[in-house]
């Protein structure tokens, strides 16, 4: 059998599968069924000092297309396919007072396996800086082997925090400066898809000293207006707001959001997230240079950890190596990367032969608009 470890940001992992923040690692018990399950490691649920409360009524729902048809709905029923998730569920409501015994009764049970402990403070202020080291200081001393900072939450009223840090150069920068002033154990950032050009935050974000980026967060976005009710298929007394889409939907959309940045910084570590359930959706992810995944929605549906999900994904991985074997490949450092360079901006596709193409421009010399054809 070949060996599925893997070093990621210098630490060793039995495999590149992670658990991503989410329901599946919001306990202790669900993190140790996790590793019996086989996964290589987990990023609990984000944990966070402010006060947390959420909504009165379902905060996570899946969106269904019939595969008879083309309808698209939230309802429970027959001979469908599943799309997305849709969640506004907000960080861990529980405090850190809760999660660092936690966090220590894990990994005196499973010291080899990785915890990476997700968390989230403010980015307005002194106070709110501070905080993010006193969330760092907690689950370092407590054994947390790894940090992932959430800058991606889609759901913050705040515009401090969240996602609302993902978007903003400066505030990354900040905030990773502060948590890295007092780390001892390394730093991966989640930053959000929603933003212009990821580039430009995980630019500042390394500049702040981060050791890894792992994207994407869920996708802001509405549940579908029932044709009937005149209702959204989600709501409180009515309301709505903005939630995050993940599952197999968004796996196109978080693999160019990732190649931007794996394209950008070639040298630096990804961990990519988004729409994978099976070996094939995470090896787009590897061949766009990361070196972990982190699956969510897929094992939400598969007894709370996807049990049947690692076995999946570290069975591909072992048929994959067995049959590119002849290419010598023997770990995911042989074939990570492999298609980086193989994203080019349009004009450089070739056309039919006869045909030039300049990226619009009249000609490779000329920049400016092609003549009005006859009759224009
Ligand atoms: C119900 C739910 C709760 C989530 N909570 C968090 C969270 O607390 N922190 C975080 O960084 N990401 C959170 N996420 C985002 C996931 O970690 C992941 O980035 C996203 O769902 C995309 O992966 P997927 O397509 O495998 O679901 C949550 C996702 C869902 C569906």
């Amino acid at each position: 059998m070949a060996d599925l470890s893997t070093v990621f940001t210098g630490i060793r992992f039995e495999n590149p599968f992670l658990l991503a923040s989410a329901p599946p690692t919001e306990s202790e018990s669900n993190i140790m069924r996790a590793y019996e399950a086989g996964w290589g490691g987990v990023v609990t649920k984000t944990i966070g000092l402010h006060p947390v409360v959420n909504v009165a009524g379902p905060k996570t729902k899946f969106i269904r297309a019939d595969n008879s048809g083309t309808r698209v709905s939230m309802q429970k029923r027959p001979d469908t396919t599943l799309m997305a998730s849709w969640n506004w569920e907000l960080i861990s409501d529980k405090p850190m007072d809760w999660w660092l015994p936690k966090i220590r009764s894990i990994k005196a049970a499973w010291p080899e396996r990785m915890l990476v402990a997700s968390i989230m403070a403010g980015s307005g202020n002194d106070k709110e800086l501070g905080n993010w080291q006193t969330l760092v200081q907690g689950v370092q001393d407590a054994g947390a082997d790894a940090i992932e900072l959430n800058f991606s939450c889609p759901h913050m009223d705040r515009v401090d925090m969240g996602a609302n840090v993902g978007k903003d150069p400066v505030l990354c920068s900040v905030s990773t400066q502060a948590v890295k002033e007092v780390a001892r154990i390394l730093v991966w950032v989640k930053l959000t898809p929603a933003t212009a050009n990821i580039v430009e935050e995980a630019a500042a974000t390394f500049l702040g000293g981060a050791d890894a980026i792992a994207s994407s967060n869920t996708f802001p976005s509405l549940p579908l207006i029932s044709a009937d009710t005149l209702d959204f298929e989600v709501n409180v007394d009515g309301y709505v707001a903005s939630g995050g889409l993940g599952g197999p939907a968004i796996l196109p959309q978080s693999l160019a959001k990732m190649a931007e940045m794996t394209q950008a910084f070639p040298h630096r570590e990804f961990s990519g997230i988004g729409g994978i359930s099976t070996f094939e959706h995470a090896l787009n992810y590897f061949l766009l240079g990361c070196g972990t995944v982190q699956v969510a929605t897929a094992a939400m549906l598969d007894h709370a950890i996807g049990p049947n999900v690692i076995a999946e994904l570290t069975s591909g991985m072992h048929a994959f190596l067995e049959r590119n074997a002849g290419r010598g490949w023997t770990s995911l450092a042989d074939f990570r990367g492999l298609r980086r360079g193989k994203i080019v901006p349009h004009s450089e596709i070739a056309r039919p032969a006869d045909a030039g193409y300049h990226g619009g421009y009249a000609d490779a010399e000329e920049e400016g608009y092609a003549e009005p054809g006859p009759g224009a």
